[in-house]
């Protein structure tokens, strides 16, 4: 009788999926963190508030919130094995607190985000393809900028692009989690760091990088507003893929012995390397050209260009740095669709190829409002932002750091610190006890004060 309980268990874990292997659990949690954040996101965030103050500003916000929350997601989803609405549902202390919206919202927020991100993943692939004819290789900014406007406004190219992008994230997360997501984020990463690393010689070698290493790493603190504060707090939800269910969905994958506090560090460390070293890439070749730091989204698809037509065999360089961001933007973009695709695999018995092709062209549809928003629907403009800019806003400023807060409050609070306890020492094993009281500690007063007042501030909702 028990055997066969233990039988079906172990069957419905194995039919849900999950990562083979310690190692693949963490690079696939890498690859989901690693995205077009760091090699779009971050370098013009930091480049349009000010440099060094901003990253160690966004390097606090990583350490006392981003992490936490990460901690928190991964050991909620490992212990209830399911879905993020269903992990909320199932740890709740009563069925009458609905922790179940953190869940809900997260699938919102998966839509907006992949809405844009899939475009800017759109633009990257185009890039691919372009740099492979040269017509966007030019060390002329006017010629590489006109390039770049000529793409965005054109209704039939952004839509075509977008949905090359989805359709290939739709072909890998149908093979599942371990032959899909597992696979495919182990081959890419480290061709990801050796990539990164070739740009970054050429670009710290040219005359004039000096300014751009000043620019990253020697602090001006008089350039930090509340509005850059909330901006790094946002940034370090979106790096770390945190606050919408994402890393609950993909800690339910994750092994049982896996030391959640040790991997989720690494996770953060290594993401946070990656976006020092695309900040090495871009800021010194910015400062070499003569170039603005400021110059918000496009600067990806304008200097990146120039960086490489100044060396030998340029074109070849782009085509692989292109495509290794498209690589990049892959594991970022399989882990969102990933959350509602599992929620309706489970939730509704639907099969996992039926709710990865129907949650695809559900966001194609509505994605496209986004890949339109700088031609067809660029008249639309709401609180000032055009669509693509607003999914953005909504996501990153407001959904994910209250998605984080009420998972930090949940574990911190209504969770209970016995369960938390078990959850990062494996149940005893761990030697890892001044760790756990400190992360009690931040979980239940640091994490949520900071997150809350940032937020309101952001929001202008203080008197302050
Ligand atoms: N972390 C990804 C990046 O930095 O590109 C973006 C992202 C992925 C955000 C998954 C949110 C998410 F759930």
């Amino acid at each position: 009788m028990n055997n066969s309980i233990e039988a079906n268990k172990v069957k419905a874990s194995m039919s849900r999926g999950s990562f083979a292997t310690a190692l693949g659990a963490f690079v696939a949690t890498l690859g989901s963190a690693v995205g077009l954040g760091n090699i779009w996101k971050f370098p013009y965030l930091t480049g349009a508030n000010g440099g060094a103050a901003f990253i160690i500003i966004y390097v606090i916000s990583t350490l006392l919130v981003g992490l936490p929350v990460m901690m928190a997601e991964i050991m909620l989803g490992r212990k209830a094995r399911a879905n993020a609405i269903a992990t909320m549902n199932k740890l709740s202390p009563s069925k009458r607190q609905p922790w179940w919206v953190i869940g809900a919202m997260g699938a919102l927020a998966a839509f907006l985000i992949m809405a844009f991100y899939s475009e800017v993943a759109g633009w990257v692939v185009a890039y691919i393809f372009k740099s492979s004819f040269g017509s966007i290789l030019s060390t002329n900014p006017e010629v590489t900028s006109q390039a770049f406007s000529t793409l965005v406004v054109d209704p039939i190219q952004s839509l075509f692009w977008q949905w090359l992008v989805l359709a290939v994230v739709c072909v890998i997360l149908v093979r599942g989690v371990s032959k899909g997501i597992e696979a495919t984020t182990k081959r890419l990463i480290p061709l990801l760091f050796v990539l990164l690393l070739i740009v970054d010689i050429r670009s710290l070698t040219l005359p004039g990088a000096g300014e751009g290493i000043k620019f990253l790493f020697s602090p001006d603190f008089s350039k930090i507003t509340a509005a850059a504060v909330l901006t790094a707090l946002g940034l370090a939800f979106f790096k770390l893929s945190i606050g919408m269910g994402t890393m609950i969905t993909y800690g339910s994958y994750w092994p049982d012995g896996q030391n959640i506090p040790t991997s989720t560090a690494r996770v953060m460390f290594s993401d946070l390397l990656v976006s020092i070293l695309a900040g090495l890439a871009i800021f010194p070749a910015v400062f070499a050209f003569g170039y603005e730091p400021g110059a918000g989204p496009s600067l990806l698809f304008i200097t990146i260009p120039s960086v490489f037509a100044s060396m030998p065999f340029g074109n070849i360089f782009m085509v692989l740095f292109f495509l290794l961001a498209a690589v990049a933007a892959t594991g970022a973009m399989i882990s969102l669709v990933e959350v509602p695709v599992a929620f309706l695999n489970e939730q509704f018995k639907m099969s996992r190829s039926k709710a990865t092709v129907l949650t695809t062209v559900a966001i194609a549809v509505f994605g496209s409002s986004a890949a339109l928003s700088n031609s067809l629907l660029a008249g639309v403009q709401l609180f000032g932002m055009n669509l693509f800019d607003l999914y953005d806003f909504v996501s990153s400023n407001i959904l994910l750091p209250l998605g984080g807060l009420l998972i930090v409050i949940f574990v911190g609070w209504f969770w209970g610190d016995d369960k938390v306890k078990a959850a990062l020492s494996n149940n005893g094993s761990l030697k890892n006890q001044a760790i756990i009281a400190a992360y009690t500690v931040i979980v239940k007063f640091v994490t949520p004060l900071l997150v809350l007042v940032v937020m309101l501030r952001g929001l202008n909702l203080l008197p302050f």
